[in-house]
């Protein structure tokens, strides 16, 4: 009792902002003046304009909007196009009131930094916070009110094609990374023309579809959603996002888009929410493939769970006047999720201004202007994680032979990677005009080697939906010849691969995750030149790279890097840049080991390679390829041992572990420091290792650092059985080193 008043005081106060008295007034004013079809009108969110996610667009939108039949629309932008159809709603509707325009501004609006995966590989908060202000800077100035964004589902399975729109697969990161970019997006005010409303998506819980196949059904118990799966939505409600995105999947066999617990019980009444939901395209529709119900009784358990807004459906302009009328959907539910549609609008001013920040002076000074354009290769850089580098064979030295070979090596249209908004691929800075640029008069070598697919049916698939796929002309015989011939010619070979874009992103997931098509005959015959070989990757998600890994020299993972990816992966290969990104998820050795993730359980027989009976695979270690936390540098980190302040932790104080980092290599370089916390006995059972805190340090050759996190029982704290959040007392070790696979631990004990 004592906690729901806590509660229901928080949600009093946040919608007492600054605003209250005036936006209350104003929207009470208004509602006053609505019929109960503008009302439900204020809840249809189409889609207008181009579209390639989804089934339908909505017809006859124009009369719509003259009816007061629409609340916003998504996928239409830049200032004519918004002025047009805002003039129509403010002009030609009863009650004038403007539209709220949406869009999937993921990474970028029409400046591209790499898909978020890559971004969160920076592990740069205030990166990820700058880049946030800079794409609603550029959004905004193109008409946009509204950003589906953050992706911010923990995703463990990368056959799963959406893990490229998240921050993987750590609830500690993902969560800091959330707040970065709510923060960057509203800059606490909606009101500056340059800030956008973001929208926490996908809720809940989306990234654990079954099997890693996109929209399939979830399952899981209440601990580990609240200790493991929520984190990251709930530091994005705390950190002031204006509205959240319900998910395709079911929670507890309701899907989440009908589900009272969470979006009522959970969101609004123990997290305080007071914005906006928005479901996920169709998603009221889906609910009859869920197998809940008819057309009208989707239409009610939406809104009755808790749906202010129906995206594409048009479920609720269609039956929620005649479910209000026979008493199925009270009128304060229609009246509370069209209050907070117009207070949305209120906050980002379009009351005052429906055409805030628009104008083509605008859009033409801040749209990929050389400020954004630095940032974007400050990104991309800073993404990149150098997977494994023997021998030094990176950085390369411009004075040798270098043969670049790859399908990839010429390419724009892959670098911008899936959900790229506006960005247009024309516009990125390709391997090889970067090289150009970089080295006039260059003799480097180039081969295309192979397709990035051979399947013919696949290739339909993706160009269907934008790939641009062009097969050769030449047979696959005849690219891997004349590649052999080019890399015999060289000292080192740089293969350039990976996977089309559209083989990741929405509706993209895989059963093999390994390079497609005949990328790995290639390699396996340019290996066979006993040249060094360099792979630099372009992908969107974690891949199966053991051969690769046993036999390839170096291999560089670049994501999709955007829209200077070239500019920046031809710094790093040279030299001129330091790789410093670390995986934030795990790459398997195969797919049999998915779900492989670093903050697993014990489990009570836990691996031991000389016991038959404990937990592992014949075939397979149970250690990833790559861990969690993993990228190397081509300079050293030293990294002391584990000093703890005290060896015990009491309820009121905290305590401090410090390492020290010495950079013993040859060159500047940039390490992450990775704080773990392994809590030996709990009441349940505890991670092997979960992630706690992390530092970026930048140092100079033979510098070193002293670098102290501070642990106190907050940190320690996890959701018991009964589902309170609470720190046991007992034994707990803490490890720092420069991924999740250190072992460089010291041991506490929390007394309470
Ligand atoms: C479906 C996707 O799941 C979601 O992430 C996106 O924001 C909407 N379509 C709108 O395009």
């Amino acid at each position: 009792m004592k906690k729901m008043f806590l509660f229901l005081t928080a949600a009093l106060f946040i919608s007492c902002s600054s605003h209250k008295s005036e936006m209350d007034k104003f929207v009470d004013d208004l509602m006053g003046q609505m019929t109960l079809e503008e009302k439900i009108g204020q809840l249809h969110l189409p889609t207008v304009g181009f579209d390639v996610t989804g089934p339908r667009l909505s017809e006859a939108v124009e009369q719509k909007i003259k009816d007061g039949q629409v609340g916003g629309v998504f996928n239409t932008y830049t200032p004519n196009a918004v002025r047009k159809l805002q003039e129509l709603a403010v002009t030609q509707s009863r009650l004038h009131i403007p539209l709220l325009f949406g869009y999937d501004v993921i990474h970028g609006h029409r400046t591209i930094y790499p898909v978020p995966l890559g971004l969160s590989a920076t592990w740069d908060t205030e990166l990820i916070r700058r880049i946030a202000v800079a794409v609603a800077d550029e959004a905004s100035a193109d008409g946009i009110h509204w950003t589906f964004s953050p992706m911010v589902d923990i995703a463990r399975d990368p056959r799963w094609g959406r893990v490229s729109e998240g921050a993987g697969e750590d609830p500690f990161l993902g969560a800091e990374i959330a707040r970065a970019m709510v923060q960057g997006y509203e800059q606490g005010d909606l009101s500056k023309p340059n800030a956008i409303m973001s929208c926490i998506k996908h809720f809940a819980l989306y990234g654990a579809a079954e099997a890693g196949r996109d929209y399939n059904t979830t399952d899981m118990s209440r601990l580990r959603m609240f200790n493991e799966y929520l984190p990251p939505y709930k530091a994005a409600v705390e950190a002031g996002a204006s509205s959240i995105m319900t998910s395709f999947n079911e929670i507890d066999g309701i899907p989440a888009t009908g589900n009272r617990w969470l979006l009522t019980d959970l969101l609004r009444r123990q997290w305080g929410f007071s914005g906006l939901v928005v479901t996920d395209y169709t998603a009221i529709a889906e609910m009859e493939n869920h197998g809940v119900g008819d057309k009208a009784q989707a239409a009610a358990m939406a809104i009755n769970a808790g749906v202010d807004m129906d995206m594409v459906s048009e479920y609720f302009i269609d039956e929620l006047p005649a479910l209000a009328k026979a008493g199925k959907v009270k009128q304060t539910t229609i009246d509370a999720a069209c209050r907070r549609i117009l207070e949305a609008k209120y906050k980002l001013g379009l009351f005052a201004d429906p055409y805030r920040g628009i104008n083509e002076e605008r859009a033409a000074t801040q749209i990929m202007n050389t400020e954004k354009l630095a940032l974007s290769k400050e990104a991309a850089v800073k993404s990149i994680v150098l997977l494994k580098n023997d021998h030094r064979t990176l950085p390369l030295d411009a004075s040798k032979k270098i043969a670049f070979i790859g399908p990839l090596v010429h390419d724009r249209c892959n670098l911008i990677g899936n959900w790229s908004a506006a960005g247009n691929p024309q516009q990125a800075v390709s391997l090889w005009s970067a090289l150009e640029n970089k080295f006039a008069g260059n003799t480097f070598l180039y081969a295309k080697g192979c397709n990035l697919i051979d399947d013919a049916t696949l290739r339909d698939k993706l160009n269907q939906h934008g790939g641009n796929i062009i097969p050769d002309s030449r047979s696959p015989q005849q690219l891997l010849a004349e590649a052999l011939q080019t890399a015999r010619r060289a000292d080192i070979i740089v293969a350039v691969l990976g996977e089309p874009f559209g083989m990741s992103g929405e509706a993209a997931s895989r059963s093999h995750i390994d390079l497609p098509g005949h990328q790995q005959a290639l390699l396996k015959a340019l290996k066979e030149t006993g040249k060094p070989v360099v792979l630099v990757l372009m992908n969107g998600r974690p891949l199966t790279l053991t051969w690769e890994h046993d036999h390839l020299d170096a291999i560089l993972e670049t994501w999709y890097a955007g829209t200077r990816a070239g500019d920046a992966i031809a710094d790093v290969l040279f030299g001129d840049a330091n790789p410093s990104g670390k995986l934030t998820m795990t790459f398997p050795r195969n797919v049999g080991q998915i779900p492989v993730y670093y903050n697993h359980k014990n489990t009570g027989r836990p691996f031991n390679d000389k016991e038959k009976y404990t937990s592992k695979y014949l075939d397979v270690s149970n250690e990833p390829l790559y861990p969690f936390g993993h990228g190397l540098s081509y300079t050293q980190f030293t990294c002391s041992a584990v000093q703890l302040s005290d060896t015990t932790l009491t309820a009121a104080g905290s305590i401090t572990a410090s390492v020290t980092i010495a950079n013993s290599g040859d060159c500047a370089g940039e390490e992450t420091v990775q704080l773990y916390i392994r809590d030996c006995t709990g009441s349940i059972t505890r991670p092997v290792k979960e992630l706690k805190g992390f530092q970026k340090v930048a140092l100079q050759p033979g510098e070193s650092r002293q670098i102290t996190f501070t642990i106190t029982p907050e940190a320690l704290k996890f959701y018991n059985a009964d589902l309170l959040l609470t720190a046991e007392p007992g034994e707990f070790w803490v490890f720092i080193g420069g991924s999740s696979a250190t072992e460089n631990k010291a041991t506490f004990t929390l007394s309470l």
